[in-house]
């Protein structure tokens, strides 16, 4: 269960729940299943769950609010984002970090929601046009308003972060990081653990490539394909090494996703950083696979045999570097 403790220090879930997937990013969801889904969440004593206005274009934080009427809003840590353009695709979004973008949109995933607060609540993207103090500056007047509990950063760089905290506390920072993306490890990750910022990884199965039922048809046709790792000049090679995970998992008796999330949770411990991976995911099977990775201990080999995998991979892990934290510290 997730909790609340001091004003930057958060107590989240190993293994939260992703709900990208609800607003149809992998395929369509219908009404009863997302709300099956949700209530498997919650049944398997999951709290941490993560949203953004962007996700289904406001459909991902309308399901969440469907579900949690009537529903004890305390059992939910609820996380949603700000910062995207709406009504656009992966590649053709923009950013905004401005004051005014982040008052409106509170009020509409607040509104969407059904609830008058949220746990906590990202800038999605660092606006290079806005000083990050300003954008932080806005958050902090949520906090004050009472409509945010905490403040969070995705795809902040090191010193972004180290910036951000010195106008108000930063509770979290969600990224993605995985066996095939570890470029966080060298700025982000040190600097949240030196400041007590949790990392939250996301893609942490990388999209389903680091599963036992990665399709790769599927991936060429929905919004994967505007990654670089799943265009048709990578995707091979990276399927190899997902290959490599999965006989470390057949080896295990595990799953490869159990494996995938595992090695991030024996990282975070690694570094002495709080960590929620947040899965993603339209189905309770999956769901329950994923969840099963916070019983499992990967012992020195197997981590080293995993660590060795990143230097491999084809592609960028995005298609605008910029937009990424790696891609601002020279690192993709
Ligand atoms: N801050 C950001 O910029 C950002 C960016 C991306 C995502 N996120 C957040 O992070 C969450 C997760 O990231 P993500 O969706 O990009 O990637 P992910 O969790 O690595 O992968 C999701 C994909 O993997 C499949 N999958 C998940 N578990 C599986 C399992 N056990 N077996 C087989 N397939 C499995 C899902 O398909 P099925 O539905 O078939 O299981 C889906 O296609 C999102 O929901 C969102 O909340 C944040």
């Amino acid at each position: 269960m997730s909790q609340q403790s001091t004003e930057a220090a958060l107590r989240l879930d190993p293994v939260g729940y992703g709900a990208m997937s609800l607003g149809g990013a992998y395929g369509p969801i219908d009404e009863a299943s997302a709300q099956h889904l949700l209530a498997a969440v919650l049944d398997a004593g999951v709290s941490h769950i993560d949203t953004a206005n962007i996700y289904g274009d406001g459909s991902s934080e309308e399901i969440i609010g469907r579900f949690l009427r009537g529903r004890d809003r305390e059992q939910v840590f609820l996380a949603s984002k700000t910062g995207l353009s709406m009504g656009a695709g992966v590649g053709s979004r923009t950013i905004s970090g401005r004051r005014e973008t982040i008052l409106a949109n509170i009020d509409d995933s607040l509104r969407r929601l059904g609830t008058d607060h949220l746990d906590l609540y990202y800038q999605h993207r660092v606006d290079p046009e806005v000083p990050i103090e300003d954008t932080v500056g806005a958050f902090a007047e949520l906090v004050q308003a009472g409509k945010v509990r905490h403040i969070g950063l995705s795809e902040a760089t090191g010193e972004e972060l180290r910036r951000a905290h010195a106008v108000h506390p930063i509770a979290a920072v969600q990224s993605e990081w995985s066996i095939v993306s570890r470029d966080i490890e060298v700025h982000v990750v040190p600097t949240a653990v030196e400041l007590g910022i949790a990392v939250v990884p996301y893609s942490s199965v990388s999209r389903g490539l680091l599963t036992d039922s990665f399709d790769a048809d599927a991936a060429a046709h929905d919004m994967r394909k505007a990654f670089p790792r799943f265009h048709p000049e990578n995707l091979p090679a990276n399927i190899a090494l997902a290959r490599e995970v999965r006989s470390v998992a057949r080896r295990l008796g595990r799953a490869t996703e159990e494996v995938a999330i595992a090695w991030l949770l024996a990282k975070g411990r690694s570094f002495g950083a709080t960590v929620s991976v947040i899965p993603g995911t339209r189905s309770p099977e999956h769901l329950a696979s994923n969840l099963r990775a916070a019983t499992l201990e990967l012992g020195p080999d197997d981590l080293a045999t995993l660590d060795s995998i990143s230097a491999r991979v084809r592609g960028a892990r995005s298609g605008s570097p910029q937009w990424v934290s790696g891609g601002r510290e020279g690192l993709l």
